[in-house]
């Protein structure tokens, strides 16, 4: 796949994971915009990283995600590349009376939202002369922590929609990737993760979008970053040792 001169959305593009993507995107040449819900985040990117464009849109707010699309259409018509990054990541005990506290926002964020905007923006990336869709899941998806059973589930269900998109859109310019990193030291989930073993096992997110990068670019359907990749392969059984 071609990383240059492409236009490219990152949604969560102000921080973590979508931020190191943005930065490296644009160092090699491309269009690089970013959405997220925080106008100082993203200010504060594009002051670190001359070039990027900037758009506050929460993609959980239809009239937000709406704006963002309609402007898309009019001043970037030569969108050709979406990741679909932005995430949030909750801890529920099923034990506690809170375990359902904000469930709609994770789900909304993590899947109904990415799932509504490349619905909105398939017809502009249809017209490209190629396109791609890259959904930014989880090793998570295929192997679940019992601390985090909706975003875990979230992201499994973007794992089988990204495999049925694919397969809807093989006879079109429009490829559809997906992108699973393992544990990245953002601030994604609150600063727990930095504790015990997940955080000796975290790659930086600059490390990390480096490796996505060269898999991204070698063409393939399933980039699958560090222990992702074990998770694709042993799946479920995996379970048992992760949370034991
Ligand atoms: N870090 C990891 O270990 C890890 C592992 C596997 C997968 N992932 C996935 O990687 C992706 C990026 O995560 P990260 O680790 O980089 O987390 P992060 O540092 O917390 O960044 C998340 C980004 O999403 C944005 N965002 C959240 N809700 C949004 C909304 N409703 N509309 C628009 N933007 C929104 C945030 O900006 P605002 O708050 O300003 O909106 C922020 O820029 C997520 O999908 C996550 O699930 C991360």
């Amino acid at each position: 796949m071609n990383l240059t001169s492409n236009t490219i959305l990152i949604t969560g593009g102000g921080a973590g994971i979508g931020l190191a993507l943005a930065r490296q995107l644009a160092e090699r040449g491309n269009r690089v915009i970013i959405c997220g819900r925080s106008e100082m985040a993203l200010l504060q990117a594009q002051a670190q990283v001359p070039g990027l464009l900037i758009r506050v849109c929460d993609i959980t707010d239809q009239a937000s995600r709406q704006a963002m699309v309609k402007w898309l259409n009019s001043e970037h018509p030569r969108l050709n590349m979406l990741f679909n990054n932005a995430g949030i990541q909750q801890r529920r005990l099923f034990i506690d009376a809170d375990a359902l506290a904000d469930l709609e926002q994770e789900v909304a964020t993590n899947f109904t939202a990415p799932v509504r905007l490349t619905g909105e923006l398939l017809p502009l990336l249809k017209q490209q002369p190629s396109a791609t869709i890259i959904n930014v899941t989880s090793a998570l998806a295929y192997a679940p922590i019992a601390d985090l059973p909706v975003y875990c589930a979230t992201k499994a269900a973007m794992h089988s929609f990204t495999l049925t998109l694919r397969h809807q859109l093989k006879a079109t310019t429009v490829r559809v990737v997906e992108l699973a990193p393992p544990i990245v030291d953002t601030g994604l989930g609150g600063n727990e993760r930095s504790a015990g073993t997940a955080g000796q096992r975290m790659m930086t997110p600059q490390d990390f979008a480096s490796e996505a990068l060269v898999q991204l670019a070698s063409g393939q359907d399933e980039v699958l970053v560090g222990l992702a990749a074990g998770a694709r392969k042993m799946g479920e059984g995996l379970f048992e040792r992760m949370n034991g």
